[in-house]
């Protein structure tokens, strides 16, 4: 028996976007994701956009009656700030209030600790069409945002978290082109970067000044860099991989400070963004209270076989490529390697490196593609994943046994949800979401965690 701390969190995580859905006259206004689906929408999965989402938004006391079925002890969700402040400064959507409010009180009724995230990927796109994160505006009407809901809320949540993975909209949007505003600009990535780094120490300032008690964290994917081999060049490649996919974020989040390392590589490639001694203050005063850290795939790379062309835009892969381990274990369905030791070494790099601050792991699942196959009498027999699940358990109670802070483990996810990239393609649930009926039906992993959480392990 794998027995964990007591008071462990048990529970998923979800996004606003990717749960709610939305309704005619529901008040919110159009975010980044909603208006890129409008003009472009060939360029989402079989072109389906985030329109109904898993109806959350309209069927939200039911699913709720899941998470108590599924032994939730915790839940992590986002507000949409297109939902509260439909063009992102000013008036307040008062449809949205009473729906947050309504929704966090249910689930704090049934004893489940509530964690709020304030963005995940998600921006109203009156802000989007000024520069979005390129503009520093956005970094004050955020902190705007995040006063309001403070404000709105704080007498129902007292855990939040300001960003989710926000390195993922950087080189999403502004390297590879998979998310809106689709661009290839390193230098605008950079400044998109910084600008999201100083809202998220605004936020965590406003917080603490309006709420003492409360506690606010960042949530970031720290995927360890695993060098090909221990060949120097391999080594430097995976620890300049790092310092871009996990510690821009990182250092700041935690110690208040950006990596020398990278600032060097910036200055080299002039790529610094703009920012003030002010700013650098305000990020250096407001680190987080604790971490939350999604983890899915390891990051495997190898020094670089090529030199860049010199005309060729900037990305961190001129200083690695991506390597392919002979032997790795995959999810086919999501193209993702599946690493649990991963886990182990994020653990101890935040207990030596990071000041062994308290985290929780807030993602860590496995999408499958059509699960239907595996349904016996009406319920999916996803073995699969609970056999996922218990491999990356494994490796964190061994983490916990050698020191490591962790205080809860989240799921990706609670109801089967729309993706940014793959719509309904990959199921991630521990309840099954059937797409014509809207019918929501426990699936084995789900009945499989109830009992993870009565028995505080396996
Ligand atoms: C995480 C995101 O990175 O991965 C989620 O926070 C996302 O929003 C999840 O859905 C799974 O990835 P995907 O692309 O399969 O939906």
């Amino acid at each position: 028996m794998i027995q964990f701390p007591k008071d462990f969190l048990w529970g998923s995580s979800t996004s606003g976007v990717q749960s709610e859905g939305y309704v005619a006259q529901d008040g919110k206004g159009e975010s980044n994701w909603d208006y890129w689906f409008k003009k472009e929408p060939y360029k989402f999965h079989q072109g389906i956009g985030p329109q109904k989402a898993s109806t959350f938004y309209e069927n939200y006391v039911e699913d709720i009656e899941f998470l108590e079925k599924t032994g939730h002890t915790a839940f992590r969700t986002s507000i949409q700030w297109s939902r509260l402040m439909p063009n992102g400064v000013g008036e307040v959507n008062q449809q949205a209030v009473v729906f947050y409010r309504d929704m966090f009180k249910r689930i704090i009724d049934k004893n489940i600790k509530l964690i709020v995230n304030l963005y995940h990927f998600d921006i109203p796109y009156a802000l989007q069409k000024n520069g979005g994160w390129e503009n520093k505006e956005t970094v004050y009407a955020y902190a705007e945002y995040a006063k309001e809901c403070f404000a709105l809320f704080g007498d129902l949540v007292d855990t939040w978290i300001t960003f989710n993975e926000p390195y993922v909209p950087v080189e999403c949007g502004y390297l590879y082109q998979y998310h809106y505003p689709c661009k290839v600009d390193a230098k605008a990535a950079v400044q998109v970067a910084y600008n999201t780094q100083l809202a998220s120490a605004l936020a965590i300032k406003h917080c603490h000044e309006q709420h003492a008690h409360h506690r606010i964290s960042i949530v970031l994917n720290l995927t360890p860099a695993y060098p090909r081999s221990q060949h120097p060049e391999d080594v430097k490649a995976a620890h300049i991989a790092e310092l871009f996919q996990a510690r821009s974020f990182l250092d700041p989040s935690v110690k208040g400070e950006y990596p020398q390392e990278l600032i060097d590589i910036l200055k080299e490639h002039q790529l610094m963004p703009e920012y003030t001694q002010d700013e650098l203050r305000v990020i250096k005063e407001n680190t987080v209270d604790f971490l939350g850290v999604n983890y899915y795939q390891p990051l495997r790379v190898a020094a670089p076989k090529y030199a860049p062309h010199p005309n060729s835009p900037f990305f961190p892969e001129h200083y690695y490529d991506h390597y392919v381990m002979p032997g790795r274990k995959m999810n086919p369905h999501r193209g993702w390697e599946i690493y649990e030791r991963g886990i182990y070494d994020i653990a101890m790099n935040i207990k030596n490196n990071y000041g062994n601050i308290d985290w929780i792991l807030t993602e860590n699942g496995m999408g499958v593609e059509g699960e239907e196959k595996y349904c016996v009498d009406g319920i999916i027999q996803d073995d699969y994943r609970i056999d996922f699940f218990k491999g990356h358990l494994i490796e964190l109670h061994r983490a916990i046994q050698d020191g490591a802070n962790c205080q809860g483990y989240l799921v990706w996810t609670f109801i089967d949800c729309w993706s940014w990239l793959n719509a309904y393609k990959n199921r991630y649930g521990l309840v099954s979401l059937d797409l014509q009926t809207q019918q929501k039906t426990i699936k084995k992993s789900g009945y499989w965690f109830k009992e993870l959480s009565q028995n505080n392990g396996f």
